[in-house]
């Protein structure tokens, strides 16, 4: 009869997890570990040092998990980068078990096997369940490196007391799965602050058709709508990010392309349905050719071309007014040359959003595609932030922490 799977706390429900094996006997336990995460809708990749594949065969963790195990740092099934493949998809790394070995080896920063190189490339939290022999445990040599792991931020969970591999009773036995569990619960509580929200992020200067061939944009590079997006995702939320810019997206960011100002509309009606937040980083076209010319408009038959333009309709003024969407949170941006809060505003009260980020385009040394930002982030109930200079990426870490206290829960 199956054994029930350990139960899961919810924060690690839906996450990217990499398991990180090294070899030590406990690593079967390891399998119904990565089982239970699996059946509680985790997505689970597991990476083996060469001695863990002696304890236990990759095609064991492949079964459980229905994804390729590295083994090796020249084997990333279609990463062109399998070193740092693992680290930057992972949200959440547990290395379990970690030798004496692994342990010495994380802590002294090297990078030669795909467990070390995983995580010296890793952004998210680090959870290391140790296990090992007891006077390996208790090695001064093996605490220190615990110790500098955890000044480093990493969670460890001490190996527990009990029947050891060796035959005799002390502490080096792999923790419970539970006990693991929870440490890792709490290693992603904090980090995974937008865990269960989703955002709708647009991104890009719209492209509007003149013919087959030509369109009208602006300069509007999508690095702010792309950090934004990346960052929602880094912190737990499921983010759409509709987009007229050709970036590659972040993990975890699902994208859909768009060109007009009318296919942007389109997409933002069916993806904002049941989200908590828009941030609208797109720069949306003010006008459009009145019509678009169904053949390339060819130079020797057009002696003079004029252009007749019409306004695009304002697409947040038009969602604002859409009761099915009356729950999303809505954020827009202005660039602006002068009166930053003055014209911020204004604007936000005309588009019906609940808040706006105005960044100022007469400095140089920000705004269109820089990777620099700055600005000021106004709530309709009146409060003002300053957005200090600082990278997109930075800044949008900055706009979601003040964000986030205002969602609906
Ligand atoms: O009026 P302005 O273009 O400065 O407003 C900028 C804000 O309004 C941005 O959030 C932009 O995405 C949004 N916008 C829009 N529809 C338009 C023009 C701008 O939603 N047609």
């Amino acid at each position: 009869m199956p054994l029930d799977p350990t139960p899961v706390p919810d924060e690690l429900r839906g996450l990217r997890i990499a398991l990180l094996i090294s070899g030590g006997i406990a690593a079967y336990k390891v399998v119904d570990l990565a089982s239970a995460l699996v059946q509680a809708g985790s997505e689970v990749r597991v990476a083996m040092t060469s001695s863990a594949t002696r304890f236990v065969g990759p095609p064991t963790f492949e079964g459980v998990t229905g994804s390729r195990v590295q083994t090796g740092l020249w084997s990333g099934g279609t990463s062109p980068e399998p070193h740092v493949f693992l680290g930057d998809w992972a949200q959440l790394i547990l290395v379990a078990p970690a030798t004496a070995n692994v342990v010495g080896r994380i802590a002294a920063g090297r990078s030669d096997d795909i467990v070390t190189a995983t995580l010296l490339a890793a952004r998210c939290p680090v959870v290391i369940a140790p296990a090992m022999n007891d006077a390996m445990w208790a090695k001064e040599a093996v605490q220190e490196n615990v110790t500098t792991l955890r000044r480093r931020g990493v969670t460890i969970v001490e190996p527990e007391s009990g029947h050891l591999a060796s035959g005799h009773v002390g502490t080096g036995r792999l923790a419970s799965s539970q006990t693991i569990f929870n440490a890792m619960a709490h290693a992603v509580r904090s980090r995974y602050d937008f865990a269960g929200r989703r955002v709708v992020v647009t991104a890009g200067g719209t492209r509007e058709p003149i013919d087959p061939v030509r369109f009208i944009s602006n300069y509007s590079s999508g690095k702010m709508g792309f950090a934004l997006a990346a960052a929602a995702a880094d912190r737990g939320a499921k983010v759409t990010l509709v987009s007229a810019a050709a970036h590659v997206a972040h993990h975890g960011v699902e994208i859909q392309h768009v060109d007009t100002a009318e296919e942007m509309l389109a997409e933002l009606r069916s993806q904002l349905r049941g989200a908590d937040l828009l941030l609208m980083a797109a720069a949306v076209g003010d006008f459009r050719p009145s019509r678009a010319a169904k053949r390339k408009i060819r130079r020797e038959e057009t002696p003079s071309l004029n252009l007749e333009l019409e306004p695009i309709p304002d697409l947040v003024a038009s969602l604002a007014g859409d009761e099915a969407l009356a729950g999303v949170f809505r954020v827009g941006f202005a660039a602006e040359d002068s009166d930053l809060d003055a014209k911020g505003v204004e604007k936000m009260k005309r588009k019906g959003l609940q808040a706006i980020i105005a960044n100022d385009i007469s400095r140089r040394d920000i705004g269109f595609g820089s990777e620099y930002n700055a600005g000021v982030l106004l709530f309709s109930d009146g409060t003002r932030h300053d957005l200090e200079k600082s990278t997109k990426r930075e800044m949008s870490d900055r706009i979601l922490d003040l964000v986030l206290p205002k969602l609906k829960r």
